[in-house]
């Protein structure tokens, strides 16, 4: 012992992020606030139904998201999380918590995770303003002509816009964009 605290470890942040959402935003924040780097990482495939939005797409929302964050960066990464965490050299996985209903997932994920990596979870409680924000709802809410200024970052307003501007009239339902 050297009477030195060891240095907090780097954090990785995943999830599917199609789109942000301000919740989504609000942990990222949080978590930079504590950790001295954290990696924001996209799933290129998730275990849902296929994305509204391009692996890019939701890189570059992110990126313009956190451009006032000097600590965050955004990447991708396909297959298991436990590897691209492992890989990344993060010390610690952050998730939201949202809701209760959520921890009984995220346990065991995150008991799998560390089996896998050796790699901890660390829960952040959502903002209890943004505990029903979720990517899908807001597609939802956005697709059936409904307000979503205040739940998703300005920069996915516009991608959001952009996207429902080259769609057909047929393809904004809600069937096409829950996930
Ligand atoms: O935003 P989401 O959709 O809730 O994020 C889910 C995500 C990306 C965190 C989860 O699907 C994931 O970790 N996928 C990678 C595949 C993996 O590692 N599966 C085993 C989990 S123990």
């Amino acid at each position: 012992m050297n009477g030195k605290s060891p240095a907090p470890p780097s954090a990785i942040y995943p999830g599917s992020f199609d789109p942000l959402t301000l919740g989504h935003l609000d942990v990222i924040e949080r978590a930079a606030a504590v950790f001295p780097r954290v990696l924001v990482a996209v799933v290129v495939n998730p275990q849902k139904r296929e994305p509204l939005f391009t692996i890019e797409e939701r890189k570059q929302m992110l990126v313009a998201a956190t451009k006032h964050l000097g600590n965050v960066e955004v990447a991708d990464f396909r297959g298991l999380l436990a590897d691209f965490a492992k890989r990344s050299g993060a010390g610690v996985i952050v998730k939201g918590l949202r809701v209760v209903s959520d921890f009984e997932n995220e346990m065991s994920t995150a008991l799998m995770n560390r089996s896998l990596s050796g790699i901890d979870t660390m829960f952040v409680p959502s903002d209890p303003k943004y505990s029903f924000v979720s990517s899908s709802l807001v597609k939802e809410v956005f697709f059936l002509g409904g307000e979503i200024d205040q739940y998703v970052p300005e920069a996915v307003l516009h991608v959001l816009r952009a996207k429902r501007a080259t769609m057909r009239p047929t393809e904004t339902t809600e069937e096409k964009h829950r996930s």
